[in-house]
């Protein structure tokens, strides 16, 4: 059966002539709706009638969420551009638009291009926030190295509910990577409120991931810009600010936090994200299946980290959260391999040895080993907060320093070597 086709390419010369070809000759399209405009884009895609848009550029209005919005409505996106306009064509990618053509293309390629955009697009219901099938676990998953000059590595350090450290985790990995002279990007995503500039003593109006997110949304978002936003702590660690206030977690779309991941990348060789706790799918509580979803941002930061990290803590309450967060995420992201974290472990909570007895805990429910134990070291982690500054500078010396280093070490793929001192001193973004 032929490809049922929306178009939106209002404005352009060669619409009718192009829509006219695709649909007269025998090219497996046609053109069910020709739209003006992006809400009737939407509206159509809502329907259900079609498997593809076909949109250009020039198309005002036309953002990252909208782009979204189709792919979760089914509907594939292939891009036209002005012939030679690159700067189009990059913009349109960054919006999420896998298939971008020239205008003047032929139609039987952009047919193609539409046929192929369809076999390769997600069933409605299959993004990132959408229950597939569970895969068995597999345990103590090792931990990728970065790649010397490739694309930077995006850690997200994860965790159950409860605060079992995750903040704690996040900034002392990304400052001790800094240190072992990794060029590290520190990103708050907590879409519950982000604490990391109130934890490093930054004073913060800076727009933060909010306003990478809204550039990224535009299409605009580029590793300068993401530069720009993001604070400069020392010449190798850099932290993008999270939400001032969480009720403003709509501003955190999936895709657009993507995209900043995606620029991360290209900007830092090893990109920290903090994350909330919640995975679980809110989608079945809305009406519209296009409403914002709170732990989509967090899902989408999941699935495009290298590495996520697990962070839970040692007693038994931490635990079976721990346990049921795992099994959570494994329902929604099957091919996660997260490494897990212990941290503030100490004698009380269990009984015995609390290593032995928290990693063979861990391991029979969940199937994987612990890939770390940080000790808890209340006046290490209340020094830090009363400081506004890293443990490398207030706790030098701590075993809950160490374990951090030695994991940060790990997942930047650089030696371990020997505790050194330096400043912390911020600059302001911009
Ligand atoms: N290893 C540790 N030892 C002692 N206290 C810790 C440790 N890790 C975290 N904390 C403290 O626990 C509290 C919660 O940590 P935080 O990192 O903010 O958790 P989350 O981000 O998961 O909510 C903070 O007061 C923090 O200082
Ligand atoms: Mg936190």
């Amino acid at each position: 059966m032929a490809v049922q086709v929306f178009t939106a390419v209002t404005g352009a010369g060669w619409e009718s002539e192009l829509v006219g070809a695709l649909d007269r000759d025998a090219h497996g399209v046609t053109v069910v709706r020709r739209c003006v405009d992006v809400a009737e884009l939407l509206a159509a895609a809502a329907t259900g009638t079609g498997q593809a848009a076909l949109l250009s550029a020039e198309l005002r209005r036309l953002d990252g969420d909208a782009v979204a919005r189709l792919h979760a409505a089914g509907v594939a996106v292939v891009g036209l551009v002005e012939p030679g306009d690159d700067a189009a064509a990059r913009r349109l990618r960054q919006l999420g638009v896998a298939q971008v053509l020239p205008a003047d293309a032929d139609p039987e390629v952009i047919a193609a291009a539409l046929r192929d955009a369809v076999a390769g697009v997600p069933d409605p219901g299959r993004d990132v926030a959408d229950p597939r099938a569970a895969l068995p676990v597999t345990a103590e998953p090792e931990l990728p190295a970065a790649g010397p000059g490739g694309r930077g590595r995006v850690v997200a350090v994860w965790g159950a509910t409860g605060a079992p450290g995750r903040t704690t985790v996040a900034v002392g990995l990304a400052d001790e990577a800094a240190r072992l002279g990794v060029g590290t990007l520190l990103v708050d995503a907590d879409v519950y409120g982000g604490v990391v500039a109130q934890v490093l003593g930054l004073l913060d109006e800076s727009p933060g991931l909010a306003g990478a997110a809204r550039l990224a949304g535009g299409g605009t978002l580029d590793a300068a810009a993401l530069a720009r936003l993001a604070w400069a702590v020392r010449p190798q660690l850099r932290v993008l600010t999270g939400l001032a206030r969480a009720d403003r977690w709509p501003e955190l779309r999936p895709s657009a936090v993507a995209t900043v991941l995606e620029e991360g990348r290209r900007l830092a060789d090893l990109t920290v994200v903090d994350c909330a706790f919640g995975v679980e799918d809110d989608e079945e509580l809305s009406f519209d299946t296009a409403a914002p979803r709170r732990n989509g941002a967090t899902l989408a930061v999941l699935e495009e980290a290298d590495t996520v990290l697990c962070v839970t803590g040692a007693d038994p309450v931490a635990l079976q959260r721990c346990v049921r967060a795992l099994d959570q995420l494994r329902e929604v992201l099957p091919d996660a391999e997260p490494v897990l974290v212990v941290n503030q472990l100490r004698r009380g909570p269990v009984p015995g040895d609390p290593e032995a007895e928290v990693s063979a805990a861990l391991e029979r429910f969940t199937g994987r080993r612990p890939r770390v134990l940080l000790p808890a070291d209340r006046a290490a982690t209340d020094a830090v907060l009363a400081a506004g500054r890293t443990l490398a500078e207030v706790a030098p010396g701590s075993p809950l320093r160490a374990g951090l280093r030695a994991l940060a070490a790990d997942l930047a793929g650089v030696p371990r070597p020997a505790a050194g001192r330096r400043g912390l001193r911020a600059r302001r973004p911009g």
